[in-house]
């Protein structure tokens, strides 16, 4: 992450991101001018980006959301039974906040709800359906890229927290970053808080890779929105028509790759840089990390997690995880009886 795509949300509640256009612009020609060429999916998600990524939730062959949305309804109650009465639940990239409607219907004693969102306008817009849906619930929405710092609500700062993290959208991260999400996120929720975190599991290839190469062309849609998007805010000139979306699963990674891979050779200019591509060269845009529930557990551990429940459908397609933080250690003090030694 370069010094200019960091930024600190410090508002007690936000909805605009401060200084993202300079940040998108500086990690669009790091990422393009990288070899190989990439770019974070964090920036799938403008208004467009969210909305294409609402109909990708309802396509018939995108399991994920109906399995996780059938998880979370059937252990609706037992995950009211985790939150802290008056506690405030803050959500890592809330979207539509959809699947969190079931969780804000069961869990009565809930003081607050601080959905954390990217995509400013559309946070915007779904701060205010939730505010008139549950007018006793404070909505404080935060626009903030999750995985750098940022300030919570004065208003939820005394409160107990839980977290709330569905989506897979973990699974977005390099394991290794997954983790130290983990350990962000334990800090933002504070001592003995519960995180719930939706993961997708690892199956059969071919249910995974039409997930994400569905008949009517969304996902294409929502992947060529990042080159769409790259037009309209940095004024590039790209012929979308001249790159092609391709998802696969990598099974030595255990993850879907997407990628937008130019079908010609070209010169693209942006922010005086002339980024040259090769026939069939790509962008990689996405990985979506497929765990087993026993690799997720390992990788919450590491964080400093407990995993205190899993819980799956019948098929085994997608696994909620309940994790809670271990107890801190002990700070080391001599032992009176080594102390005496020497
Ligand atoms: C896969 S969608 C999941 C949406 C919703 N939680 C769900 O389960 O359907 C990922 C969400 O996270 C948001 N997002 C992605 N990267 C983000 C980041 N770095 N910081 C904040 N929000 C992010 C996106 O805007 C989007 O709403």
């Amino acid at each position: 992450m370069t010094a200019l795509a960091r930024h600190v949300t410090t508002v007690a509640e936000s909805t605009e991101l401060s200084g993202s256009s300079a940040s998108f612009a500086a990690d669009v020609i790091a990422g393009l001018t990288a070899t190989p060429k990439r770019l974070s999916p964090k920036y799938f998600y403008d208004r467009a980006g969210s909305e294409l990524f609402e109909r990708i939730t309802e396509l018939p062959e995108y399991y994920p959301t109906r399995t996780e949305t059938g998880i979370l309804t059937e252990r609706a109650r037992d995950i009211a039974k985790l939150i802290p009465e008056g506690a405030a639940l803050i959500e890592f990239g809330s979207g539509s906040s959809t699947k969190t409607r079931i969780v804000l219907h069961e869990t009565k004693s809930l003081a607050a709800y601080v959905p954390v969102d990217i995509s400013a306008e559309f946070l915007s817009q779904q701060a205010g359906t939730l505010r008139a849906d549950f007018p006793k619930i404070k909505m404080l929405p935060v626009a903030a890229d999750f995985s750098e710092p940022f300030e919570l609500p004065g208003a939820v700062q005394q409160l107990p927290r839980a977290g709330f993290f569905p989506g897979s959208t973990i699974g977005n991260f390099e394991p290794h970053e997954a983790c130290a999400f983990l350990r962000h996120a334990a800090r933002v929720l504070g001592h003995g808080a519960v995180l719930i975190v939706g993961v997708d599991l690892v199956k059969d290839t071919g249910v995974l890779q039409r997930a994400y190469n569905d008949k009517q062309g969304v996902t294409a849609a929502f992947n060529l929105n990042l080159l769409k998007r790259i037009n309209s805010e940095l004024g590039a000139k790209i012929d979308l028509d001249s790159f092609e979306h391709h998802a696969f699963f990598n099974r030595e990674r255990s993850r879907i790759e997407m990628h937008l891979a130019s079908l010609k050779r070209q010169r693209l200019k942006l922010g005086g840089e002339c980024i040259d591509f090769r026939a069939g060269e790509t962008i990689h845009t996405e990985n979506s990390y497929k765990y087993t529930v026993e690799s997720f557990g390992a990788l919450a551990r590491g964080a400093g997690f407990v995993q205190t429940a899993v819980w799956t459908d019948a098929r085994s397609y997608f696994s909620v995880h309940v994790l809670t933080l271990r107890e801190e250690p002990a700070p080391t003090r001599p032992r009176p009886d080594l102390a005496a030694v020497g």
